[in-house]
């Protein structure tokens, strides 16, 4: 099935969520599925939302902001008819589960504030009234993640050489953002604007977003692309085969320090011993005042069988025990760029962008 109503604000043929018109449904790109099968899944409440997000049905920092402010709206329909108090009561508690979904992307909790803030302000009018202000607010929240991904996109694609190899990790392309991509977003404003790039995509172990995910859009874009393996990066800056590495965020602390897929600490290392940039793509609703440092960042724990697996095939000896941490945090100080919809600062100045 293509997807019922393809966004208009990316241009792209997918999109990995859609608040549908009657503002009763949302439809969520089936990324555990991807690039097999393209498939669209219906969602009606807010606890089915957050059991996708948990799933991974929907990933990526301000794909599953997203799809949680839809989740709000979501929420509103079902009480719509409640008094301003059950009202209230019933969005706070839509938004607890939203936000135990998934601890690490900040976008996820920043989304879901915004929309508890607006609920508790208009509480005091008319049911439907309130489920299509709360509409309007979300499909605007992804109208401005859609325009900061383009936005940093540029800013980002100053510091591409035309005929750049760019190294990526993880997928954080239109998928895992309102549909234009902020790591990828900069390697399509590079190319847009004339320059010749190709990217090397991590697999990235163990959820395959690279292998699956990124070469998937990036192939449909046109866009050349090898995937490697996560333990090549290191022999490909040695060789001088990358000119610059980009990545996406979860989170990035006051300090600058940056949260994000498991994997990226180690090539962030490897990027600062071969002395060759290291860009961190993130709209400023990454960016996250309240946590002072990347120690504060909470990591999330999922399950070891996603690294015994591979899909439904077991590839470790039955019983072995197996660590997951999701995300891992580079240390500020490793980021060349930090690019936002406000331009590029250097990873150690991000604060400033947070006053
Ligand atoms: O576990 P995931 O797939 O949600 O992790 C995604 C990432 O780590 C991305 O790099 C990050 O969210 C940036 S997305 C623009």
């Amino acid at each position: 099935m293509a997807v019922p109503h393809p966004s208009p604000l990316s241009g792209a043929s997918y999109s990995s969520v859609e608040l549908l018109e009657g503002n009763d449904a949302m439809v969520m790109l089936e990324q555990r599925k991807l690039p097999l099968v393209e498939e669209y899944v219906t969602i009606r409440t807010a606890a089915e939302t957050a059991a996708a997000i948990r799933s991974m049905v929907i990933r990526g920092a301000p794909a599953i902001g997203i799809g949680a402010a839809y989740g709000m709206v979501l929420a509103a329909q079902v009480i719509r008819g409640a008094d301003a108090r059950g009202f209230v009561d019933g969005m706070t508690a839509a938004a607890s589960v939203l936000v135990a979904a998934r601890p690490t992307a900040v976008n996820l909790a920043w989304a879901v504030d915004r929309m508890l803030v607006l609920a508790r302000r208009i509480a005091e009018t008319p049911g439907g009234h309130r489920v299509d202000v709360l509409a309007d607010a979300a499909r605007k929240l992804h109208r401005d993640d859609v325009a900061a991904c383009r936005a940093l996109g540029v800013f980002g694609a100053i510091h591409i050489p035309d005929g750049a190899t760019v190294l990526t990790h993880c997928n954080a392309g239109a998928l895992a953002t309102g549909g234009y991509g902020s790591a990828l977003g900069i390697v399509r404003a590079a190319r847009d604007a004339g320059k010749r790039v190709r990217v090397l995509a991590d697999e990235t172990r163990p959820y395959l977003q690279g292998a699956r995910l990124t070469a998937w859009e990036l192939m449909r874009d046109g866009i050349d692309v090898e995937i490697i393996t996560d333990g090549m990066c290191g022999h490909f800056l040695a060789r001088g085969e990358i000119d610059v590495v980009v990545v996406g965020a979860d989170r990035v602390a006051r300090n600058g320090d940056v949260a994000n897929k498991i994997g990226t600490y180690g090539v962030a290392c490897l990027a600062h011993l071969h002395a060759r940039p290291f860009l961190v793509a993130a709209p400023m609703s990454t960016l996250d005042p309240r946590t002072p440092d990347g120690a504060a960042i909470p990591i999330e724990e999922r399950s070891s069988e996603e690294v015994t697996r591979i899909g439904e095939m077991t590839i470790a000896p039955l019983g072995v025990r197996a660590r997951h941490p999701g995300f891992d945090v580079t240390p500020a100080r490793y980021v060349t760029w930090l690019v936002t919809e406000r331009g590029a600062v250097k990873g150690v100045d991000a604060g400033t962008l947070m006053v």
